[in-house]
């Protein structure tokens, strides 16, 4: 079918669906806190993004049972709250997906718990540095294996090695469209972007080793192969005539 060009209409609806995701985001930090398990986490969350007039899009996606990712630690993504309780010292993922009128928006961050490591807030720094170096390669005419290239060769740099088994993706009209947006690639393969192109960039970066593995108990949560650590940051992000507009950065953060 090829990669999705979004009109107006489309846009505007994303736009709002990406900037209720974000709010939502800002919205749980107040509970991401030492104490409270990830399970509290996913029913603030959902219960927000309902009063909303939205709905949670992981909520039954492919049967995924919560309605956000919580990714503690070692844990990659898809990580399913629980009764995990939170530690001083974790760090935290949480990717929160919405559908307001139709519309899909996406993104995530990290939250550290009370005190953490100087390697963990190292991670998270080179982590969120990662997008931004994604998001620079975000314009007109260039090509998504941009984007995966330079995210790797800065990563690597750093000492640090980038997931390759889970991408970004067109993303709007539904949860998951065309492109794959890999986040280690060659430079200039892949497709060129276009005006209206809507995709996420959501790199993980791991302390250790590349590899994840899948529970195999609940089939969702992927960990780091090594039990190091994992960081992962994700915007929204639309392709404008002169470069992109990050939908889910409302707070002006990148
Ligand atoms: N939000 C994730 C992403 O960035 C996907 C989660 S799928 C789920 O693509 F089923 F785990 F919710
Ligand atoms: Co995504
Ligand atoms: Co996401």
């Amino acid at each position: 079918m090829g990669i999705r060009i979004k009109n107006k209409e489309q846009i505007e609806g994303i736009r709002n669906s990406s900037k209720l995701a974000a709010e939502t985001l800002k919205y749980l930090e107040q509970f991401a806190i030492a104490g409270n398990t990830t399970d509290y986490i996913n029913q603030m969350a959902h219960e927000y993004i309902i009063q909303q007039g939205a709905k949670p899009a992981p909520l039954n996606y492919n049967k995924f049972p919560k309605s956000v990712c919580a990714s503690v630690n070692d844990v990659v993504c898809h990580g399913i709250p629980g009764p995990y309780v939170l530690k001083d010292g974790d760090i935290m993922n949480i990717d929160v997906t919405t559908i307001l009128n139709g519309y899909y928006g996406d993104t995530c961050k990290m939250y550290p718990i009370g005190i953490i490591s100087d390697e963990a807030q190292d991670l998270i720094n080179v982590t969120k540095e990662c997008l931004k170096i994604g998001i620079k390669e975000c314009y007109p005419g260039n090509r998504f294996g941009n984007i995966g290239y330079e995210i790797n060769r800065y990563a690597i740099g750093k000492g640090y090695s980038v997931v390759y088994e889970f991408c970004g993706h067109g993303v709007g009209i539904a949860f998951h469209e065309e492109p794959e947006v890999s986040h280690i690639a060659e430079k200039n393969i892949g497709k060129r972007m276009r005006e209206g192109m809507i995709f996420t960039i959501e790199p993980m970066i791991n302390a250790g080793k590349a590899r994840t593995k899948i529970d195999k108990n609940d089939g969702w949560t992927a960990r780091t192969i090594d039990g190091k650590l994992s960081a992962q940051f994700e915007h929204t992000i639309l392709i404008t005539p002169s470069g992109c507009e990050l939908l889910t950065d409302v707070y002006g953060e990148f």
